[in-house]
């Protein structure tokens, strides 16, 4: 079977240096922020382009915490708007209501599935204050026209950059990862971090993150304990090297799929051939979803669905059920994510191609 993500197998060139950083973790006997936090924060910040990398305890922490830290610092105030794309995963509209924003969705470009930069100014209002843009599926948003809207409204632009690892840096205000196992850059575990070139800002995300606290037992903030777990931050110091030429990899299979995949039924994902994709999902669509998955399932061919219920339309999300997003609405109907990663096989690709082509 083809699996839709072979997280083993991605991990397995890096199984003796994990081995080994366990080791030494185990003679060190330092088990919360140490140096391998440090060192990972500051080798992500530069590969980022950034000057400050705050690890955190995931990507959904990340948001949060940086939009906290904005409210602490007096950029953002509780009940403000953020604008932030309704075809999205659920994490981004919980880590603006979990700061206490409130979040104010906004239609995708149907083509790219990130948000609509010409439908943004329509939402703006005069308790809009920040945005928080989403990479969906490893494609940069709009980022230019973003920071120009960004700077007529004089909003904070915050970028969920959780499947967009290795991107290019538009000017943005702050960036959330994920280190889940299954992003471009995974742990074996959660984590995650944010990167800014705001000194106050990152100082302020640091200690929110230490129970508020800069000095040991001496409280400023009403802070949280999320912290990038010390072992985490020495395994992802050893796959950050490689992460360029994995997303090249990647890069490289959707060339394949897209040059290779010819079938009417299927529409395949816009890509424009730059780095501007780092390709963390192929995501496909069709009008038979079902029938399509079950095809490739019964061929060998493990998919997912990236995501089957839109969050405006979640349970958890009853405020927002009255809501319509009909572009959003039918992506979640039609899409399907196919197997990608940088560990694929020219035959596994020749594989799925000739079976979606048989479709
Ligand atoms: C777009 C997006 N935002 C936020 C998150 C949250 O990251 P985490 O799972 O590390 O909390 C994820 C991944 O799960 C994601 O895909």
């Amino acid at each position: 079977m083809i699996k839709f993500l072979d997280i083993k197998t991605i991990n397995e060139p890096f199984e003796a240096a994990f081995q080994e950083k366990l080791n030494s973790f185990l003679e060190r006997g330092w088990y919360i922020l140490g140096d391998e936090v440090k060192a990972f924060e500051e080798e992500f910040a530069a590969y980022c382009g950034s000057k400050y990398c705050i690890g955190v305890g995931n990507g959904l922490d990340a948001i949060i915490l940086a939009f906290k830290a904005y409210i602490e610092m007096g950029n953002l105030q509780e009940g403000d708007e953020i604008i932030v794309p309704a075809n999205t995963y659920i994490a981004s509209i919980i880590g603006i209501i979990h700061a206490g924003l409130v979040p104010v969705f906004v239609e995708p470009d149907e083509r790219t599935y990130n948000i609509d930069p010409k439908q943004i100014e329509a939402k703006i209002s005069e308790k809009t204050k920040g945005m928080l843009i989403v990479h969906l599926y490893g494609q940069l948003a709009p980022m230019d026209e973003i920071m120009e809207i960004g700077y007529k409204y004089d909003l904070l632009i915050v970028e969920d950059a959780a499947q967009g690892h290795g991107l290019p840096f538009k000017g943005s205000h702050t960036r959330a990862f994920s280190f889940y196992p299954g992003k471009n850059l995974g742990a074996l575990g959660d984590a995650g971090a944010v990167v800014t070139n705001d000194e106050k800002l990152a100082k302020t995300i640091k200690s929110f993150s230490n129970y508020g606290s800069e000095t040991k037992y001496y409280n400023d903030y009403l802070g949280f304990n999320s912290r990038l777990d010390e072992l985490q931050a020495g395994f992802l110091r050893l796959k950050l090297p490689h992460l360029t030429s994995e997303n090249e990899k990647r890069r490289a299979v959707a060339q394949r799929y897209l040059s290779e995949i010819n079938n009417d039924k299927i529409t395949l994902p816009f890509y424009d051939g730059s780095d501007n994709h780092v390709f963390h999902l192929f995501v496909i669509r069709t009008a038979k979803r079902d029938e399509l998955q079950r095809y490739l399932s019964e061929n060998g061919i493990q998919t997912m669905i990236h995501y089957p219920v839109a969050p405006h339309r979640q349970k958890a999300m009853k405020e927002f059920h009255h809501l319509s997003f009909p572009i959003t609405e039918k992506i979640h109907e039609e899409v399907v994510s196919l197997p990608m990663s940088s560990v694929l096989t020219e035959d596994e690709i020749g594989y799925v191609v000739k079976i979606l082509n048989g479709y």
